[in-house]
């Protein structure tokens, strides 16, 4: 049952196709504009998918731009077809997905402003690895960005024994379900009673357990067992690229490295150890023990700037999940904290807390950077220094801990308020027809309960409020959640 690449077929067991926030044009195009690149926006550009799978990426963001033109490609036929259903059903002719292999792409396929490869690259052969980034090289526009996606070291050593295990443990099978269960048992028996004398190894293999605990079928089948799956360094890739004509321009995860929140004494080690940009990012992998990189990739030819550019970055739309743990205090520079689903961040800075008290009344809203210090210059009580709008902007930007923000070129179009006829978009009403999963406009996962599904289904914009309310006793808690989430297209 393998495919070309001699990996489990994604005909026989398909892949739950999503959406990746970061991977969409206006983010990727953010974060690239911050360094001194022209992106075409996303309402108005070319985006190719390589390996995308029944298209869970690429469809919701064709419905989203009828101005821009999407294409997929992907060796599995069957995902193809899925897709394929999908974009009939939504009427889209902005996207076409096709059956294809990354070592048969050429010129025919035109140039692209976008190339998104997500969870491609350490799952085929070293030489189909190495032609995805020469098609990235030959296909992209000259300010074009390509996002590829990759299994890190020196993280995935230690995620290495888990996939030893199953696949040891599944050795002598070859039904999918099979082979997960009892690569599953093998995994979870060696977890639980791994010891000897050393106890590290078994809350290790614990956390290894863990991870893949609550993941779907396919994706641990596909994932973690795949015959095919090579981890690299972030160093290797970076060459990698450079033979193949591209230049690395940061991680798709903005500031996902910020030395200058370590103690000083170990910043001051880590520049020593660390002089040049790779040195710095790879040593940050060492450091956070970091399994899974998106980098963003250019044209050779194209000039980056160092560091981000603060006149750029007024222009750029921020959001950010963080909201106050409790008072927030403006007068004064004490300390308030701020948290999301994945972290806590500690502020003082006067102008920086009203900037993220701001942010959290918007979410999940945007705000324009420029118009963000404004609004936060008149909510700080105290006298604040007198700097300008570019000085805040490069404050801004360098006391951000790593993964705070989300900066856009254009904020994604929905609505927070619940009019009298709310209406889903086409795309989150079809997928919610066959799932929980189901893509909001940010084009994030969001997950609905049994409720909110069902209601989904039905806000075409036929239906008032008055209507939903006799069919749903707690619409409003449905309508609230798809409010919160970005699903409200009116
Ligand atoms: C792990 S899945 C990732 C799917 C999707 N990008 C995601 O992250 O959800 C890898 C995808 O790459 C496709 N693929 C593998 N080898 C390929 C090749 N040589 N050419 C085109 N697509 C390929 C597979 O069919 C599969 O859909």
């Amino acid at each position: 049952m393998p495919d070309s690449n001699n990996n489990l077929s994604y005909d026989a067991v398909t892949y739950l196709s999503r959406q990746f926030g970061f991977t969409q044009p206006d983010r990727l195009g953010a974060v690239a504009s911050l360094l001194g690149m022209r992106p075409l926006a996303g309402n108005r550009c070319r985006v190719l998918e390589i390996g995308g799978a029944s298209g869970g990426n690429l469809i919701p963001l064709a419905e989203r731009y009828p101005q821009s033109e999407f294409l997929g490609i992907d060796l599995s036929a069957r995902q193809t077809a899925d897709g394929r259903k999908a974009i009939e059903q939504l009427g889209l002719k902005n996207i076409r997905l096709e059956v294809g292999d990354i070592m048969e792409m050429g010129p025919e396929l035109g140039e692209f402003d976008y190339i998104i490869a997500h969870g491609v690259y350490s799952w085929v052969p070293p030489a189909v690895a190495e032609r995805l980034l020469e098609v990235c090289a030959a296909r992209l526009a000259l300010q074009g960005i390509a996002y590829v996606s990759y299994n890190a070291y020196p993280g995935w050593r230690f995620h290495a024994v888990a996939r030893d295990l199953l696949l040891y443990g599944s050795r002598n099978v070859a039904d999918p379900a099979e082979k997960l269960r009892q690569g599953r048992k093998a995994l979870e028996f060696v977890a639980r009673y791994a010891g000897g004398i050393d106890s590290g190894y078994r809350a290790w293999l614990g956390r290894e357990e863990a991870r893949v605990r609550g993941w779907e079928p396919s994706q641990i089948l596909h994932d973690d067992m795949e015959t095919n799956n090579h981890p690299c360094y972030f160093h290797e890739f970076v060459d990698r690229s450079r033979r193949a004509g591209l230049k690395y321009v940061t991680d798709a995860q903005l500031f996902a490295v910020s030395i200058d929140h370590l103690p000083a004494e170990v910043a001051g080690q880590y520049r020593a150890l660390a002089p040049g940009a790779v040195e710095v990012e790879q040593y940050w992998d060492f450091l956070q023990n970091v399994g899974f990189r998106r980098s963003m990739l250019c044209r050779a030819e194209v000039e980056l700037s160092p560091a981000p550019l603060a006149g750029r970055a007024l222009e750029l739309h921020v959001s950010s999940p963080a909201k106050p743990k409790g008072a927030v205090d403006l007068q004064f520079a004490s300390s308030a904290t701020f948290a999301s689903a994945n972290r806590t961040m500690t502020l003082t800075d006067l102008m920086t807390k009203a900037m993220f008290l701001t942010l959290g009344e918007a979410w999940p809203g945007t705000v324009q950077l420029g118009e963000l210090i404004r609004t936060a210059r008149g909510r700080v009580l105290a006298a604040v220094q007198p700097l300008t709008d570019e000085q805040w902007a490069a404050n801004f930007l360098h006391g951000l801990p790593s993964g705070e923000i989300e900066l856009w070129t254009h904020p994604p179009e929905f609505t927070t308020s619940i009019s009298q006829r709310p209406v889903v978009s086409p795309c989150a009403r079809l997928q919610a027809q066959s799932s929980t999963v189901v893509a909001g406009r940010r084009h994030e996962t969001v997950r609905l309960d049994e409720l909110t599904r069902q209601v989904a289904m039905r806000l075409d914009g036929s239906r008032d409020r008055e209507a939903l309310r006799n069919e749903f006793a707690n619409l409003d808690t449905a309508l609230n959640h798809l409010a919160r989430n970005a699903l409200l297209i009116a």
